[in-house]
């Protein structure tokens, strides 16, 4: 998803709020990750969340069960969408990377799936 950016002179704002998939119930960010380190490698049972690279870059491995893909975020304007039930695995951070992470639900370590095999079971359930 794109989101509204104002560019002037002055250097760039976006802004993030109309047309998100869910209300936002939480937001978190994560910075400081050494390029060998992998975070993520879970799924969630409800949650769903919006990935924003508000500086530097990361790859994000996209998996519903069935097929998986590889994405660089890199734009901060830009947000990557994960629905429930996706196994995200997030690598290659940028040593200035800055994750901002916008959720629809509260923390709750038990909508976590960190099992691959229990989450392939979820899927095909
Ligand atoms: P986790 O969601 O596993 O992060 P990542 O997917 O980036 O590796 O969370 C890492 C740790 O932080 C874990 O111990 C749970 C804790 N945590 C909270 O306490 N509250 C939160 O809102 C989040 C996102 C994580």
């Amino acid at each position: 998803m794109t989101f509204q950016t104002i560019f002037d002179e002055r250097g760039s704002l976006t802004v993030v709020d109309t047309g998100l998939p869910f209300s936002i119930q939480r937001l978190y960010y994560v910075y400081g990750v050494p390029s060998d380190q992998e975070r993520g490698s879970h799924a969630h049972k409800k949650l769903e969340q919006i990935l924003i690279p508000v500086h530097g870059s990361l790859e994000v491995l996209l998996d519903d069960g069935n097929s998986s893909e590889r994405i660089v975020l890199d734009d901060p304007t830009k947000g990557l969408y994960i629905p429930k039930m996706a196994w995200r695995t997030l690598c290659n951070f940028s040593k200035d990377a800055v994750l901002l992470v916008i959720v629809s639900l509260a923390y709750d370590k038990e909508d976590y799936v960190r099992n691959y095999d229990e989450f392939l079971k979820f899927v095909n359930a």
